[in-house]
């Protein structure tokens, strides 16, 4: 894997939610992310137009956008977007990190901040939607804890979120958190969290 300049010292990674400001920002990740990325992330092959009027649609429509900064670019971003009409609240997370620095933690940093997120919101069920052969996306939802099914063609991952000891819960996302900050920086990427 390419050796990306986010393990440069000079500028901490960070991971914040992002303003409205940060819309640019985050049209040129999703415009970064490469064919078979953007399918994975989509479920099926989107063009540029596409990208710009989806980053768009995010930040007007109101859902939460939580990012990896680096030296000014966001490469990589947690989705969380409310389920109309759902029998229960629910949220709906979506994931995407910049090839380059897949297979950092970044995703699983971003995992832990939204699912907080979700929580903090009242939700009471956090889903991820992926296709199938989404190898790193099941896992990444598996490490916390979702329930996988096979739903129309999908996997369809599901947190509960309403019978949680509320303590317990934060004490665990804290916890993983420093786990893998801990681990971040032995990547070598070095690496602030801040409140979202
Ligand atoms: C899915 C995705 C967000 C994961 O991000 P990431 O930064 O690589 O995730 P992490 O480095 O935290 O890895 C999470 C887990 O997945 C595992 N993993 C990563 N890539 C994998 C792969 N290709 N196959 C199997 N497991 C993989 C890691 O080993 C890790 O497990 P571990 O902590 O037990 O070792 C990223 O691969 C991505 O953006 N993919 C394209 C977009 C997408 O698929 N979005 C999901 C649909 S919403």
């Amino acid at each position: 894997m390419a050796n990306h300049s986010v393990t440069s010292k000079r500028q901490p990674a960070r991971i914040r939610q992002l303003r409205p400001s940060d819309l640019p920002r985050y049209r040129d990740h999703l415009l970064r992310l490469d064919p078979a990325t953007r399918h994975d992330r989509f479920n099926g092959y989107v063009n540029d137009a596409f990208l710009i009027a989806y980053a768009e649609r995010c930040f007007k429509e109101g859902a939460t956008v939580i990012g990896l900064i680096h030296d000014g670019r966001v490469l990589g971003a947690a989705e969380l977007h409310e389920i109309a009409n759902a029998s229960v609240a629910t949220g709906e997370a979506a994931f995407s990190v910049e090839p380059e620095v897949q297979g950092q933690g970044i995703g699983s940093q971003l995992f832990q901040r939204v699912l907080a997120h979700a929580y903090s919101l009242g939700y009471e069920q956090l889903v991820i939607t992926t296709h199938s052969n989404n190898e790193a996306m099941k896992k990444l939802a598996r490490k916390f804890n979702a329930r996988l099914r096979f739903e129309d063609g999908e996997t369809v991952g599901r947190i509960d979120l309403s019978d949680t000891d509320s303590t317990g819960f934060i004490d665990a996302l804290i916890a993983g958190a420093k786990a893998s900050i801990m681990s971040l920086r032995t990547n070598g990427i070095e690496f602030r969290a801040h409140a979202a």
